[in-house]
């Protein structure tokens, strides 16, 4: 006996399952392709990202320009003539002039203030009269000074001293 069936009583039932080890499924290679190519992705972004984070700590040309200048530098130079020097030489910055009261502060008055050695004291009108006649002016006694005379040193002892802070000091100690 044989049965009729309509193809209109034929329903579809739910897919089969997807074996995606399945060696004869197209859907099965596509599955498995895909994955692979996904992950061979995130394998070239993982590079991608460590040679950035790695580029980063690692010094920029000029950097590395300049460190490896710093090593092979000379230790010492040797200049043969005075234009080399001068070239070699950093230029110091003139300091400042400092005024009459700074430099007793600072050079004068470690004999002045007492009178010590024999100095004339600061502020001893009469003392510093005498000296200035005897000297021949204010010339005289600013020529003692940057002279030295008996037992006070050239300058006081601060040879970077100009003429006129040797004035304004002279002025300060009268
Ligand atoms: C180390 C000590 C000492 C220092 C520092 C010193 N003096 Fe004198 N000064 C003397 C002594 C000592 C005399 C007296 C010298 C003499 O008549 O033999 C003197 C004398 C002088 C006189 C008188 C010179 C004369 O012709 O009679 C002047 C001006 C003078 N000092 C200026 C200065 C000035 C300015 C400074 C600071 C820049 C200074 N002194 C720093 C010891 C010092």
């Amino acid at each position: 006996m044989t049965i009729d069936i309509d193809p209109k009583d034929v329903r579809p039932g739910p897919p089969p399952p997807i074996d995606i080890l399945d060696k004869h499924s197209n859907r099965a290679f596509f599955i498995r392709f895909t994955l692979v190519v996904v992950l061979l992705h995130a394998v070239a972004g993982g590079l991608v990202l460590a040679s950035r984070i790695v580029g980063q700590q690692e010094p920029d040309m000029e950097q590395q320009r300049e460190l490896i200048a710093r090593r092979i530098a000379p230790v010492g130079l040797v200049a043969t003539s005075d234009q080399e020097l001068a070239a070699l030489t950093p230029v110091a910055a003139p300091a400042a002039p400092r005024s009459g009261p700074q430099v007793v502060a600072q050079v004068c008055g470690a004999c002045h203030a007492s009178g010590m050695l024999g100095a004339p004291k600061s502020h001893d009108k009469a003392a510093w009269a005498a000296r200035e006649k005897a000297a021949g002016g204010p010339d005289g006694l600013l020529k003692s000074a940057i002279r030295g005379k008996g037992q006070m040193p050239p300058k006081g002892g601060d040879p970077s001293l100009g003429e006129q802070e040797l004035r304004d000091a002279i002025a300060a100690m009268r």
